[in-house]
């Protein structure tokens, strides 16, 4: 059921964009707040949001949005996510991810504006001490990426415990797929996740793929991920803001479908749904990367009553194709 008016931070950006969907299809209010410094405005249904172009940093921007718009809730997905860049530029990653939305949380604090989902991560838990990972393990973030979420978690505890801020911390593992219209879809440049660059590939986008490591603790010596579908990513939103507007208290939860591919895995099966050969290239392991990452998503289950609905690889590829073969293959024009 609608309510008041939501803040969508980096809603122009791929899992932004897909909530942003789902969202107005529950018939919720939407303000999309995004510089588009990764974002597209092509990927925001203009007639149905109130889009700002702009920086969450600037805090007169920020204050005027709050007064006019009085938004309930904010869904925060604006951030830097590329993990080698934010080793060799740190300051980058803790100004956008951890600075930034200082601004947002005082504006809202000045507001009385108590409800905040954000787009946390399974990075935050550094290098895995068990599989599946459920949310009381250990955080011990291995790159500023994680840190810078991880780091933000703390801000909102506090926050909750100084002015009655409740959050909840959704921690994505591998986001991927698309819309099931093929009209909106990822589109990060650089790209850097797997289901799109084996697609590229497969499409004579890119010459090949290369595996990064083939002497993992892993059946067939390839690192395993847990891909959750974006859809499934906009679908838990919702049901989170429920929760909030519940009376639900600050809580960590996180996404994903309990079950891992391997990299190799993902590339036969991205061969069988487009029915080309995807030529790979075998390169060294790289620095910072756990073998498995795989979720334990009861939590989701039980306190959000959410369920991931594409657990086959074969329906994240399938979609992601479909955007790389519709109108925009693949690529927004702005
Ligand atoms: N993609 C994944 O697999 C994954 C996994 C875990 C967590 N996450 C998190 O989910 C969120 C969304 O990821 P995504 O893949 O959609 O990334 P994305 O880059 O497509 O979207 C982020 C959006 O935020 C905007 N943005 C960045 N800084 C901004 C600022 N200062 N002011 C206003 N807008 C700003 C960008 O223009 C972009 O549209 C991020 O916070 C990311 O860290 C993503």
């Amino acid at each position: 059921m609608s309510q008041g008016t939501l803040l969508i931070t980096g809603g122009a950006g791929y899992i932004g964009s897909h909530t942003v969907r789902h969202l107005l299809e529950q018939n919720e209010r939407v303000v999309v707040l995004d510089n588009l410094v990764f974002g597209h405005r092509a990927a925001l249904p203009l007639d149905r949001v109130t889009f700002i172009e702009g920086d969450m940093a600037d805090a007169a921007l920020v204050e005027k949005l709050f007064a006019e718009h009085k938004p309930e809730a904010v869904l925060h997905f604006a951030a830097f996510a590329y993990v080698g860049e934010s080793v060799a530029n740190p300051l980058k990653y803790y100004r956008n991810n951890l600075a930034a939305p200082l601004t947002l949380l005082e504006t809202m604090q000045r507001h009385g504006c108590k409800r905040f989902i954000l787009s946390s991560t399974c990075a935050s838990y550094g290098d895995p001490v068990r599989i599946p990972i459920d949310e009381s393990h250990p955080q011990a973030p291995v790159n500023p990426y994680g840190a810078s979420k991880w780091m933000l978690e703390r801000v909102l505890r506090d926050c909750d415990t100084a002015w009655g801020l409740k959050s909840v911390f959704l921690r994505y593992f591998n986001a991927s797929g698309s819309h099931p219209s093929g009209e909106i879809g990822e589109d990060h440049n650089p790209e850097t996740h797997l289901i799109p660059l084996v697609l590229q590939a497969a499409a004579g986008q890119r010459e090949h793929i290369t595996i990064f490591g083939t002497d993992y603790p892993t059946p067939d010596g390839t690192c395993i991920r847990d891909y959750i579908h974006v859809c499934d990513l906009a679908s838990a939103h919702a049901l989170a803001l429920k929760f909030l507007r519940e009376g639900g208290d600050t809580i960590a939860v996180n996404l994903g479908t309990g079950r891992g591919f391997s990299v190799k895995e993902v590339i036969a099966t991205a061969e069988a749904v487009t029915g080309r050969k995807i030529p790979v290239v075998f390169g060294p392991r790289r620095a910072g990367d756990p073998s498995e990452l795989v979720a334990d998503p009861s939590r989701a289950m039980e306190i959000l009553r959410w369920q991931a609905a594409h657990l086959e690889p074969r329906e994240h590829i399938d979609s992601a194709w479909r955007w790389m073969n519709g109108a925009q293959r693949g690529h927004y024009a702005d």
